[in-house]
């Protein structure tokens, strides 16, 4: 048996990689773009780590593993909504955008998080939610108190209902999590009467972005976080702030069809907007838009030179060469041509995780998994897929997302009982679909710690699975060829590499199951074939399982200097 090169090496990047004046505004030259080649780690605060016991991550809990995050090479941190909350949806349902809830803390722990940041080289950037508030949000209340045709009620979408005595709701729209996306309120006197828009859950309800007010409250917004030293924002549900006016009903004839809540022109004035303000503030503080575009060309529209400076590549989520490749040429084509970089993501805390999604369709994974789901592959052959498909994100130009846990192989956990379920797409289908709350369970960083060093109790607002002992960080850290080494390397090599602000050339003479091509002096194959494939020549830099006699497995990816 030849071995042609070790897996992983088991080396955290250098400390020293990034020069001190990296963070600081006042210096001449700081690193105006910093974020064209990021890797930018998500935080799920309520999973990542609980300083106070209570079994919901907090904001004290992610600063005292920062740590962990500048030894695994990350250039920021983007922080799931941390602000005050009923957590209808898990905080994307904002009753008070400038405050932290007690849940996660208070802004003293936020402004500890951002100082512990910055003096690791770590920038921070939050979701900011301006689709819709909660239902809590005191302009909601207001609103429901107040009169139709009221200005209380011009900050969000009231309709009168169609069909007699109003009883039809406004429009045919849908709730992404299920049922209609309209609410019939009781008025003041006791009878039914007007319905409220809301594309997501009942408690989230759109704002009316026609409206000056609004503009003026998300100005405010943006500049108290900014002030606070916010590095950025990442943009929740970005495309539908503007609605069609008239709010249309919407039949789709294809799917690549945008309904008339999404992508509307107006948005991007919101946007300049909002870009101006940042561009104040120095050191680039930067927007990164969620667009789910489609086609993905029109996403480019999001990043030209003056609206925001990121919008996600649709995730990388098939092993499959053809779409793939489709997938990273469509994107590094629609974003150059507006002199964007790519945001490239391969999971975040709404889809199902790699190292499980990676052998099933879509079509068997939408909706999420759970116990009663057939066909859960086993973790260890599910698992290669996930790291190949980390080696081929991570030799791609442009700036790189990852979400937690994704570094440790973490697989979707699909035992979570009905009773423990929160996501409210589980209840507005009646069970129909699990939803989300497989890729948010608590993460793993002791082993043999209880909660597995989530918190420094059992508690955890969701059930960890037994898997997560071995997955643990820990025990990733000491073993050379764990899935934790592998990212290290990956992104510490991006970076030495110059993958990260290179270019790609697509190879010829490979299978059509393997995607090949150069970034610079590497060469990057991904094997998606049943088939092993011989390796050009050159000394292997990494691979994501061991390389033996020259030839690269299924489900694996290289890389290879040329
Ligand atoms: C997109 C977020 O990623 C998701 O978690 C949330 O439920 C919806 N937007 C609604 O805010």
């Amino acid at each position: 048996m030849t071995s042609r090169s070790p897996i992983a090496p088991a080396s955290a990047p250098e400390s020293g990689d990034l020069p001190a004046s990296r963070l600081d505004p006042s210096t001449a030259t700081p690193n105006a773009d910093w974020w064209r080649t990021a890797t930018i780690y998500q935080i799920y605060p309520r999973s990542f780590a609980d300083a106070n016991g209570d079994g919901m991550g907090d904001l004290a809990g992610v600063t005292s593993r920062l740590g962990a995050l500048q030894e695994l090479g990350i250039d920021a941190i983007w922080l799931s909504p941390f602000y005050t909350s009923p957590q209808r949806d898990a905080g994307y349902d904002v009753a008070d955008y400038c405050d932290v809830d007690p849940l996660f803390g208070t802004l003293a722990d936020f402004d500890a998080l951002v100082a512990e940041a910055h003096a690791r080289d770590i920038r921070v950037i939050a979701d900011l939610v301006p689709n819709h508030s909660s239902s809590e949000h005191p302009w909601f209340q207001a609103a429901l108190a107040a009169a139709p045709d009221s200005p209380e009620r011009a900050r969000y979408l009231f309709r009168e209902g169609r069909g007699e005595g109003g009883s039809e709701p406004p429009n045919n729209w849908r709730s992404h999590f299920g049922g209609p996306a309209w609410t019939r309120v009781v008025e003041a006197d006791g009878t039914l009467g007007q319905w409220y828009l809301h594309l997501f859950d009942s408690s989230q309800p759109d704002f009316d972005w026609t409206n000056e007010e609004v503009h003026d409250e998300f100005r405010r917004i943006l500049r108290f976080w900014l002030d606070r030293g916010l590095d950025g924002f990442r943009v929740d549900v970005a495309s539908s702030l503007v609605k069609a006016e008239g709010l249309p009903d919407f039949t789709p004839s294809d799917d690549d069809e945008m309904p008339p809540y999404d992508g509307r022109p107006a948005v991007h004035d919101i946007f300049r907007d909002w870009r101006r303000l940042l561009d104040e503030y120095p050191g680039e503080r930067i927007l990164v838009a969620e667009a789910w575009i489609k086609p993905l060309v029109r996403r480019a529209d999001w990043v030209r030179p003056d609206e925001m400076h990121q919008t996600f590549n649709d995730v990388l989520d098939v092993w499959d060469a053809a779409p793939l490749r489709d997938s990273i040429d469509g994107a590094l084509t629609a974003f150059d041509a507006v002199g964007a970089p790519t945001a490239w993501v391969a999971s975040n805390h709404d889809g199902v995780r790699p190292a499980t999604a990676l052998m099933l369709t879509r079509a068997e994974r939408d909706g999420g998994l759970g116990p009663r789901t057939t066909g859960i592959p086993a973790y260890d052959v599910s698992l290669p897929r996930a790291r190949g498909m980390a080696m081929l994100m991570l030799a791609l130009p442009g700036s790189v997302y990852l979400y937690q846990g994704e570094e440790l192989g973490l697989p979707e956990v699909t035992e979570i009982p009905d009773s423990a379920r929160q996501d409210p797409t589980f209840f507005r289908t009646e069970g129909e679909q699990y939803g989300r709350d497989g890729c948010r369970v608590p993460i793993p960083w002791e082993s043999a710690a209880p909660s597995y060093g989530f918190g420094p109790g059992d508690a955890s607002w969701l059930p960890q699975p037994a898997i997560w002992r071995r997955l643990a960080r820990d025990r990733q850290e000491t073993d050379p060829e764990s899935t934790l080494n592998l990212y290290r390397a990956a992104i510490s090599l991006r970076r030495s590499l110059g993958l990260d602000r290179g270019a790609i050339e697509w190879l010829d003479g490979y299978p059509p199951e393997v995607l090949a091509f150069r970034n610079g002096d590497t060469i990057v194959l991904a094997n998606t074939s049943t088939e092993e494939v011989p390796l050009p020549t050159g000394e292997v830099l990494l691979a994501s399982a061991p390389i033996e006699h020259n030839v690269l497995t299924p489900d694996t990816a290289v890389w290879i200097h040329a």
